[in-house]
């Protein structure tokens, strides 16, 4: 088959052209384009961040990311975002991403490993900006729409588990989410830990006082009919940890409660799909896809198991709940 021509069975191909290292090289700045714009966007209207850097909008626009007409610039729907806080933690999403495709790149050179572990302070803080959006989807969205979830997260004592709490980004928009509930960050990482530490001094007194830190694989997790929620990152916990963790999690949680994991969805682009094989391996952790995870879940003994996606391509919730008689 020719470069760059349609695979039929692995969906569609890039448009390399006849030089496809420099075109790869263009859609790096392209993406550099993409996450600065949407940063910008989160403080200030769309139209006039695209109308101040005409230079940086006409790359945009040559990804098709920006359509004109006339004088009126279109932008694509992935630069629009409900509010400014999901502007800022899609932008640092994005942004995570390539940082760690920085890191890959120069790993190559320079010989340093590409573990999550091995990730500098930058990544994992970018990261955990992204994942606040997580915690705001669970509030706002996840946790109204499970049976019961919402009533027992409002009392006085309830608890929420935070797996791999990272610099517990997640942890604090839980925290403020549901001003009734404990939560409970554990990471097998120190260093995390510590930048963690030095978010929740950052936060609001009040919120990051019911947050508490934890260095705790989750495999290692021997809490009984503890938490009413527990949240779980799944993409980023090695095979053998997710496959320890989901037993742990179910008797860690009351009953009643619900596990909610983070998947990431099937996909059929062929680069994608490879790009994801390449970073689950790399970062120490695993590529099960939502449907595997429904299926583990509904394998675990759960009650109800329900999906929430979060953005078009983007990772979908899978919310579990184990009855009362678990
Ligand atoms: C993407 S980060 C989570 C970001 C986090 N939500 C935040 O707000 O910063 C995933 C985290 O999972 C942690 N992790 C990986 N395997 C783990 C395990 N077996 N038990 C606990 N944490 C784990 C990693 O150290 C990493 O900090």
């Amino acid at each position: 088959m020719a470069p760059g021509a349609p695979d039929a069975a692995n969906g569609p191909a890039l448009p390399l052209g006849d030089d496809p290292a420099a075109l790869l090289d263009a859609a790096a700045w392209a993406l550099a384009a993409l996450v600065a714009t949407i940063e910008e966007a989160a403080t200030k209207p769309l139209a006039e961040v695209l109308r101040a850097d005409p230079a940086r909008t006409a790359v945009l626009e040559a990804a098709r990311l920006v359509s004109r007409t006339g004088d009126t610039l279109t932008p694509h729907p992935s630069l629009v975002y409900a509010d400014g806080p999901t502007a800022h933690s899609a932008a640092q999403a994005r942004l995570s991403s390539l940082r760690q495709a920085v890191s890959a790149a120069s790993g190559l050179a320079d010989g340093s490993g590409g573990t999550w572990a091995d990730q500098d302070d930058a990544v994992l803080l970018s990261q955990g900006r992204a994942s606040a959006m997580t915690g705001r989807a669970l509030a706002g969205r996840v946790v109204p729409a499970l049976p019961g979830l919402a009533d027992r997260l409002a009392r006085e004592g309830s608890r929420i588990l935070d797996v791999g709490t990272g610099v517990a980004a997640l942890a604090l928009a839980l925290a403020r989410g549901f001003p009734h509930a404990e939560v409970v960050g554990i990471d097998v990482m120190e260093r995390v830990l510590a930048l963690a530490a030095g978010e929740l001094a950052n936060a609001e007194a009040e919120v990051a006082g019911r947050v508490t830190l934890r260095h705790l694989d989750v495999a290692d997790l021997t809490e009984r009919a503890a938490y009413d929620l527990a949240w779980l990152p799944a993409p980023f916990l090695s095979q053998d940890a997710l496959t320890a963790a989901v037993p742990r999690l179910t008797d860690a949680l009351r009953p009643g409660g619900w596990i909610v994991v983070g998947t990431n969805p099937a996909v059929a682009d062929p680069l994608r799909r490879a790009v994801a094989g390449w970073n689950a391996v790399r970062s120490g952790g695993n590529s099960l896809d939502t449907d595997r995870m429904v299926e583990t879940l509904t394998a675990a003994g759960a009650s109800e198991v329900r999906t929430f996606p979060t953005v078009p391509g983007g990772p979908v919730l899978v919310a579990a709940q184990w009855g009362p008689t678990h």
